[in-house]
C-alpha cells in the first residue's frame, strides 16, 4: 500500500508517500481501507521528535473509511461498512481516567497516513451518515478532547459562559461547535482578527485578541466579571485562565501548546473556589456521546483545508505555522 512512513524526524519535507506492507487483519481486528485521515498538534510534535516515538511509524490519529477485510472472531462490523476510527488505543473500562497501556493511535501504533489500517475491532464505529468522509476524518481525536473536557469533566449546563482559547485549533473549534449545541454562550480568544470574525460567524458572541493588550480584562469586561468554563489548551496561559473564571468556576486543561511549564499563584485558585480540571483524549463511552451528539445535532467540524495524502508536507508546515482554522484534512 501507499502511506507516509516517517523514517527521521525534522521539518515537513520528511513526510512522503513511500510503500508500506498491506496490513492484515488478526483475531478482533479489521483492516479499513481508509478514505481521509486528519492532522492535529500532535502530529506535528510526533514529525519533530518533541513527542518521540520509535521509527519508521506511519503517523495520524484520526481517519475514516471503509472496512475492507474482518478477523477471526471480530462481530458487529462488517465488510463495506463506512466507519470513523477512535483513536483511544487501551483505554481501558474507566471512565475516571485510562487504563496503564492507554495509547494514541499514530505513533507507536501505525495510524491513518495510509490507503489502509489495521486497528482493533472496537475502534471501529459507524461514520456518522449525514457526515463526508472528509468531514468524519476530522472529528475523532479533536472532537473526543473537546467532548471529554466540556461534557465529562466541565460538565457544562445551559446558559453557562464557555471561554475556549485559541479558537483557530482543532479542538478549539470543535469546542465551540460542542458548547453552543449545549445552548452555552461562547467568548473565544484568538491571534487574529479575520479568525475572531469567523468564530462569531459559527455562534460566539464574542473574542478578545490574546496578542494585544489585557486579554484577561477584555474577556471579564464581555463576560460581566467571569466566565463558568475554561478551555485551556495552551498551558501557559493557566494563570491567566483562572483569573478569566468566576468565583467557583472550572478551567479544563488538555494541552501545552504555549509551553510546558507553568507557574501558579496559589491564591486565585484557593480564594475563588476554582476547579482545574486535567482531562486527556477520551473513552469509548466519550467517543459514543459524540457521535450520538453529532447524529442529532447539525453542525459539521470546521474544515480549514483538504489536500491529497501527496501534499502532506504542506498541511504539516500549515499546522505548524498556526495559520489553520479548524482541521487540515488529507483525502486517500
Ligand atoms: N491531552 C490530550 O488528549 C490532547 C488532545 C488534543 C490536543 N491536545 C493538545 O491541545 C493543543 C491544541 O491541539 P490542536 O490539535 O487543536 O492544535 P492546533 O489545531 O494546532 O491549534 C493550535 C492553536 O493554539 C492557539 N494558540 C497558540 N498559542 C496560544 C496562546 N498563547 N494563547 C491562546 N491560544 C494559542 C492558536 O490559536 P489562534 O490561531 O486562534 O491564535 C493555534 O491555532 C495542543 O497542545 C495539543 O497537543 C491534547
Amino acid at each position: 500500500m501507499n502511506a507516509v512512513v516517517l523514517t527521521e524526524t525534522g521539518a515537513p519535507d520528511v513526510l512522503r508517500i513511500g510503500s508500506a506492507p498491506d496490513p492484515v487483519a488478526g483475531p478482533g481486528e479489521v483492516v479499513v481501507a481508509l478514505r481521509a485521515a486528519a492532522l492535529n498538534r500532535r502530529d506535528v510534535y510526533l514529525r519533530k521528535g518533541v513527542a518521540p516515538s520509535p521509527l519508521p511509524v506511519i503517523p495520524g490519529s484520526d481517519g475514516a473509511g471503509v472496512v475492507r477485510s474482518i478477523g477471526a472472531g471480530v462481530s458487529g462490523v462488517s465488510e463495506g461498512d463506512e466507519v470513523v476510527i477512535l483513536p483511544s488505543l487501551g483505554w481501558g473500562g474507566g471512565e475516571d481516567a485510562p487504563a496503564p497501556g492507554f495509547r494514541i493511535l499514530g505513533g507507536p501504533d501505525d495510524g491513518t497516513y495510509a490507503e489502509l489500517i489495521r486497528i482493533p475491532a472496537e475502534n471501529v464505529l459507524p461514520k456518522p451518515a449525514r457526515l463526508s468522509f472528509e468531514e468524519a476524518a476530522a472529528l475523532p481525536l479533536a472532537g473526543l478532547t473537546a467532548y471529554r473536557a466540556l461534557v465529562s469533566r466541565a460538565r457544562i449546563r445551559p446558559g453557562e459562559t464557555v471561554l475556549i482559547l485559541g479558537i483557530g485549533g482543532g479542538v478549539a473549534t470543535m469546542a465551540l461547535h460542542i458548547a453552543r449545541a449545549a445552548g452555552c454562550r461562547v467568548i473565544v480568544t484568538s491571534s487574529s482578527e479575520e479568525k475572531l470574525a469567523r468564530a462569531r460567524d459559527l455562534g460566539a458572541a464574542g473574542g478578545v485578541d490574546y496578542t494585544e493588550g489585557d486579554w484577561v480584562a477584555g474577556v471579564k469586561e464581555m463576560s460581566g466579571g467571569g466566565v463558568d468554563v475554561v478551555i485551556d489548551s495552551v498551558g501557559s496561559t493557566w494563570p491567566d485562565s483562572i483569573n478569566c473564571v468566576r468565583p467557583g468556576g472550572r478551567v479544563v486543561a488538555f494541552g501545552g501548546t504555549g509551553g510546558a511549564k507553568v507557574e501558579l499563584t496559589v491564591r486565585p485558585l484557593t480564594m475563588g473556589q476554582v476547579s482545574l480540571l486535567g482531562t486527556t483524549m477520551g473513552s469509548p463511552r466519550d467517543f459514543a456521546g459524540l457521535l450520538a451528539a453529532v447524529a442529532h445535532q447539525s453542525w459539521v467540524p470546521v474544515i480549514d483545508s483538504v489536500r491529497p495524502l501527496a501534499d502532506v508536507a504542506a498541511a504539516h508546515a500549515r499546522e505548524e505555522a498556526g495559520a489553520h482554522f479548524g482541521k487540515l484534512v488529507l483525502t486517500i
